[in-house]
């Protein structure tokens, strides 16, 4: 896909990787960027940026969103949280555990299904969903994350198929730490948001349909074949 002259809306694009995907497709040419904020106000002004409302997990937001923006060739699901929390402590509040559900994959289920559509009628375009490393492997404390990365893993599989026909292009992205907020208490080795967003720019530009963006995701991609596979292992992840 030419990602020169497309317009794209990426979601959560006020900060962390969300920010770095509106400059990655700027610089690769993109006409025009809807950068879809929770608080459009925090999206601050570049040219060629679009800043608009919208709450992944609210209907009335998407629903207005895809009937206002109805020229996106390219969706970026990019939004996400993630709540550190045991997932058999006693004390998990059944309210807050369906959270990380609601925007990871909800979310992204509600954005896929309106700007399909739209997509379509633009001649295919792309929708490419962030998935994580923890849509195959889990931690303890980030089990209902995890489980909300799995959930989109397969929601983006079925989107890639049924989508196919309609020419959209659908890439799942997975990576392990990204230096963001939402990592910020992690001592670990993190990579740079701008080298993943540059990596899937140019799946995009080439039309794959899986981004493997760092070591740790190529390794345990490779490790869910092996005959003790990376998700049994007593140290996965
Ligand atoms: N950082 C990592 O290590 C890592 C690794 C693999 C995958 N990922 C994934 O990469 C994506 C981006 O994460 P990040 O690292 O940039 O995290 P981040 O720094 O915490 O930023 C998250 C972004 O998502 C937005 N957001 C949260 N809930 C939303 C909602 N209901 N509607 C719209 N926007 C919402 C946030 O907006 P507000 O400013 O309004 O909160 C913010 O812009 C997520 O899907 C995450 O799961 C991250």
């Amino acid at each position: 896909m030419n990602i020169k002259g497309s317009v794209a809306l990426v979601t959560g694009a006020n900060r962390g990787l969300g920010r770095a995907y509106v400059q990655a497709l700027l610089d690769a040419g993109a006409k025009k960027v809807y950068a879809a904020a929770r608080n459009p106000a925090t999206v601050g002004d570049l040219p060629g940026v679009q800043p608009i409302k919208l709450d992944v997990t609210n209907p009335d937001d998407v629903a207005a969103a895809a009937k206002a923006y109805t020229d996106v060739t390219i969706v970026i699901n990019n939004a996400g949280i993630m709540r550190v929390a045991p997932v058999v402590s006693g004390s998990i509040d059944p309210v807050a555990a369906r959270a990380e559900m609601d925007t990871n994959f909800y979310g992204v289920l509600a954005m896929s299904n309106a700007f399909a559509p739209i997509l379509k009628a633009n001649g295919g375009g792309a929708l490419v969903n962030m998935l994580s490393v923890l849509s195959w492997v889990t931690l303890p404390g980030v089990a209902l994350y995890s489980a909300s990365k799995a959930a989109a893993w397969s929601l983006t599989n079925a989107l890639r198929k049924d989508l196919r026909a309609q020419g959209t292009l659908v890439i799942g992205v997975h990576a392990g730490y990204i230096d963001t907020d939402m990592v910020s208490a992690v001592q670990a080795e993190k990579t740079s948001p701008s080298v993943i967003t540059q990596q899937v720019v140019q799946a995009i530009a080439n039309g794959e349909e899986e981004v493997l963006a760092d070591a740790i995701s190529r390794q345990v991609k490779a490790g869910l074949s092996a005959e003790a596979s990376v998700y049994l292992a007593r140290n996965a992840a």
